[in-house]
């Protein structure tokens, strides 16, 4: 078989730079995955009770780019949808980002307004803080109040999803982390989110769906690499499987999902609600709340955070270490070398943690800059 274009993968990145060179530079596009669907870990599919899950976890759509939004809305019409996310905290579910709400539910009356008081007397209203920052400036009840939210609800999540002291990760994770001074209890402000009316997996067929594409699943590149003769290829999985491990592989975590289908509407009152160190699963997850779906069943997901092993199990989340970075730099050199042959992109070709908004913009910059440029060198 002859194409312009191999991509592996078809995930977000892969379906973003397949449809963009299909529709814009009218080039044929073959795209091999793995798997036996299409849409990467943002696919979603009915399990046998006839509840629409996100196999691979929940997967909320938030942008605050147009750019992004308008692409996306070409081939899905949105269900509104703000997500919200309790943690358990003294027996409480409490609303994250931690914020007023979280305050009153586990303090006295007086107290919360005390502190209440004294959070918008230091920093604002609706602002969102970095728990960092409020534990170096703090004071008084204030650090009384870091302190409490560290431990209580970034210590012990953390130490279970990464099997690492804060301290030993990036700063910017810990940094990340905001005490929102506000009573707005959505995950996300972004200016759009949604989730695709009709699922994601539908939304990847639209994308994917013309005459210059053709797709094999079920496939890794290695097994047809000899029978397709390309111009060139984009790479989304990981880059050091690419390179064949020859400087280390590139450290992940992984999760494990253990789904269950339960007998009645709802199993709790919001999408996600995250469990700290005295439960094994990090959470529990429930879609029904995202899709919108009606059904007197519902099907929850609990999460179990895993070692993630090269080749074996699924690579999820890069993990954030200045050694590890230093590593992904090694195999960048090594892409660089090759840049006219073989583009990498995604959040396993990049090492680096991508919203799927952060992917899509990544496929279309990648594009808009790099491909058509040189295709019409
Ligand atoms: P993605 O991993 O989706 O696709 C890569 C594809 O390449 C895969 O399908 C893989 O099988 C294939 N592949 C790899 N090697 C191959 C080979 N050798 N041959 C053939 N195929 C190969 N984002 C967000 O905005 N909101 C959210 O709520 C969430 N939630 C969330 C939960 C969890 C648990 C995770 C891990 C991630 C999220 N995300 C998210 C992030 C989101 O999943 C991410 O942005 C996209 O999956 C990125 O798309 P990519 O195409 O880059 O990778």
């Amino acid at each position: 078989m002859k194409v312009d274009w191999l991509i592996v993968g078809s995930g977000f990145t892969g379906a973003t730079l397949a449809e963009q060179i299909a529709t814009q530079l009218d080039q044929k596009v073959l795209v091999v995955e793995k798997r036996d669907h299409i849409g990467g870990n943002s696919y979603d599919c009915y399990d046998e009770h006839g509840i629409l899950v996100h196999k691979y976890g929940s997967h909320t759509f938030h942008t605050n780019s147009s750019m992004v939004w308008n692409y996306l809305s070409r081939f899905t019409e949105w269900r509104p949808y703000f997500h919200e996310v309790r943690v358990v905290v003294d027996g409480k579910k409490v609303p994250v980002p931690f914020n007023l709400n979280s305050i009153y539910a586990l303090f006295p009356q007086k107290y919360a307004e005390k502190l209440e008081e004294l959070l918008i007397q230091h920093f604002g209203f609706n602002v969102k803080v970095p728990i960092l920052k409020l534990r170096e400036s703090a004071s008084g009840e204030l650090s009384f109040l870091a302190d409490y939210i560290y431990q209580n609800v970034f210590y012990k999540y953390t130490m279970k999803h990464w099997q690492l002291d804060p301290e030993q990760l990036d700063k910017s994770v810990t940094a990340r982390v905001p005490v929102y001074i506000s009573r707005d209890n959505r995950y996300f402000q972004d200016k759009y989110q949604g989730l695709p009316k009709h699922g994601y997996t539908p939304l990847f067929g639209r994308m994917l769906k013309h005459p210059n594409i053709r797709l094999l699943l079920n496939t890794d590149y290695h097994e047809i690499m000899d029978q397709i003769e390309f111009k060139r290829m984009i790479y989304t999985g990981p880059i050091d499987a690419y390179f064949n491990y020859m400087h280390g592989e590139l450290p992940y975590r992984t999760l494990r999902f253990e789904f269950e289908n339960l007998d009645q509407e709802y199993h709790q009152e919001v999408g996600t609600v995250n469990y700290g160190l005295e439960y094994d699963y990090t959470r529990v997850l429930e879609q029904k709340h995202l899709t919108g779906q009606k059904s007197p069943k519902t099907t929850i997901s609990y999460v179990y955070p895993e070692e993630y092993i090269a080749g074996k199990t699924d690579p999820y989340y890069p993990i954030p270490r200045d050694e590890n970075k230093e590593r992904y730099k090694l195999y960048q050199a090594e892409a660089e070398k090759i840049k006219d042959k073989v583009l990498f992109a995604g959040r396993l070709g990049d090492y680096k943690y991508y919203n799927m908004d952060q992917a899509v913009a990544r496929a279309l910059t990648l594009f808009k800059d790099t491909i058509l440029g040189e295709e019409s060198k």
